[in-house]
């Protein structure tokens, strides 16, 4: 049975075989777009090769790609630890071409890959191909000979995958597994598709359009392919499980969860080890790439999930903080393929401690608040924004934890009502803004139209100042004539 880091070293090793440079990840902060919050794809680092703004000494490229899915458009956070395959941190497996081959040479890699590198046996796996793509539908026949009714077409934008509401996109073309009949589901495209029998494993994108903010779509300079391929539910099957949460690397996070609150991993807590094993990934990933707990922003994210993982582990009976003693199993797991993690172990376990010993001192208050409203709440009624506001404002509780907290006890929120509060805090924050940049008093040293920005090529640059000023606390601003910086 192979691990989950074999998977991964087996994918990269093949394309590497037929001549692809093995790239490392990219940040989960994005470098080169400004639009997107993490990187939720392996194309992401990739971007600016499909539309021809930039080109590299290799066509060919594979990766193992860190991608968190916790804000914006593609958002799990909701259902981690409650499903089989909700993850806020996951890794992507792909493989591209960049202006290089397209669909006759991608999907035959695809193919042979699967059933012959990874064994995977062939009647258990099933196609989908946009609805007007006989192409890919005809070379699916010849080079995998699978029947008709193995080659679903689908009309939706199930299979055209676009990055965003702008970027590259295309058709696509997905490779799915039937886990068998003990498991409730149908196929693709059926009404019973959402079930846990047939699992996509594998999206080959052809990238051929780029999509702009007007809704318009230009044809790309090339021809290009962009695949994904999810780890995680490829080392489920091959290890003989549907659950992503049962494969040997998250199981030994649980394991470890178990251990720190002495509990068991089975247990009444199971679903709260799952969720601490999913948010130790993206916490200390994120931590890794340089983002911290913050009030907005990236950093807000970042402390939702942190304090999402603080209160199941609250939920365990743990008394002291937890997180922070998690760190050497995932360092242990998966450092060997991504270094970032144990060079920046010891931040990764300080934020954590120091994260969770601030809201450990307002968690117990909060719920206490939290007690007292519901003891005054009638039958039906919703906890009211108020409420959810001052638990936000005064206690550090994200909103989402309020809805969480809400929800076990079988509680609505008025989150129109929070969501009030929310705009009239805003609206201060916007006020004062506004008189503090009016203070602002820039002396300038050579006038001149935006800086030049050269952050897409390099982070080195040799400048000058234009001019500069002091704010209101002290702080000293800059501007410079050319900045690697966004
Ligand atoms: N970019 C494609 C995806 O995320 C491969 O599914």
């Amino acid at each position: 049975m192979p691990t989950l880091n074999e998977i991964r070293s087996t994918f990269l090793n093949y394309f590497a075989k037929q001549g692809h440079e093995i790239v490392p990840s990219s940040p989960l902060v994005p470098r080169n777009d400004p639009t997107l919050m993490f990187a939720n794809s392996g194309m992401v680092q990739f971007k600016n090769l499909f539309t021809g703004v930039e080109t590299r000494d290799y066509k060919r490229a594979t990766t193992a790609q860190k991608c968190v899915r916790a804000g914006g458009k593609h958002n799990d956070l909701d259902n981690v630890g409650y499903t089989a395959r909700h993850h806020t941190f996951f890794e992507m497996l792909g493989n591209f071409s960049f202006g290089d081959y397209f669909k006759s040479e991608a999907i035959p890699f695809a193919w042979e890959l699967v059933t012959k590198e990874l064994d995977i046996p062939k009647d258990k796996l099933l196609v989908t191909v946009y609805h007007t793509d006989d192409d890919a539908a005809n070379m699916w026949k010849k080079v995998a000979g699978l029947s008709d009714d193995r080659i679903i077409r689908i009309a939706t934008n199930d299979n055209f995958w676009m990055m965003g509401p702008t970027g590259p996109c295309g058709p696509c073309t997905e490779i799915f597994y039937d886990h068998g009949k003990s498991f409730w589901g149908g196929p693709p495209g059926s009404p019973e598709e959402d079930g846990d029998r047939f699992i996509e494993i594998w999206n080959l994108v052809f990238m051929q359009h780029e999509q702009f903010e007007d809704g318009s779509k230009t044809d790309l300079p090339n021809q290009s392919i962009d695949t994904g391929m999810g780890i995680e539910r490829v080392a489920a099957l091959l290890q003989g499980t549907n659950d992503n949460y049962s494969t040997d690397l998250i199981r030994s996070l649980i394991e470890a969860s178990a251990h720190a609150t002495s509990s068991d991993p089975d247990g009444p807590g199971k679903t709260h080890h799952r969720v601490i094993a999913d948010h130790l990934r993206s916490t200390s990933f994120l931590i890794a790439d340089g983002v911290m707990p913050s009030n907005d922003g990236r950093g807000y994210v970042l402390r939702r999930i942190m304090r999402r993982a603080m209160r199941h582990a609250h939920l365990l009976g743990s008394q002291d903080p937890v997180m922070h003693r998690l760190v050497p199993a995932l360092v242990q797991q998966m450092s060997a393929a991504y270094p970032e993690l144990s060079q920046a172990q010891a931040l990764i376990e300080e934020t954590l401690l120091q994260e969770e010993t601030r809201f450990k001192q307002t968690l117990d208050r909060g719920l206490k608040l939290l007690d007292d409203e519901v003891a005054g709440l009638g039958d039906g009624d919703a906890l009211p924004g108020e409420a959810a506001f001052k638990l936000y404002d005064t206690y550090g509780f994200p909103v989402d934890l309020t809805r969480l907290i809400c929800e076990e006890r079988q509680l609505e929120l008025d989150e129109a009502g929070f969501e009030v509060c929310m705009e009239a805090q805003r609206n201060k924050a916007r006020e004062s803004a506004r008189f503090q940049t009016a203070q602002i008093e820039w002396k300038e040293m050579e006038v001149g139209p935006h800086s030049r920005f050269i952050g897409y090529n390099s982070y080195n640059v040799e400048t000058w100042i234009r001019r500069f000023a002091q704010n209101e606390s002290g702080q000293w601003l800059f501007t410079l004539d050319t900045t690697p910086f966004y």
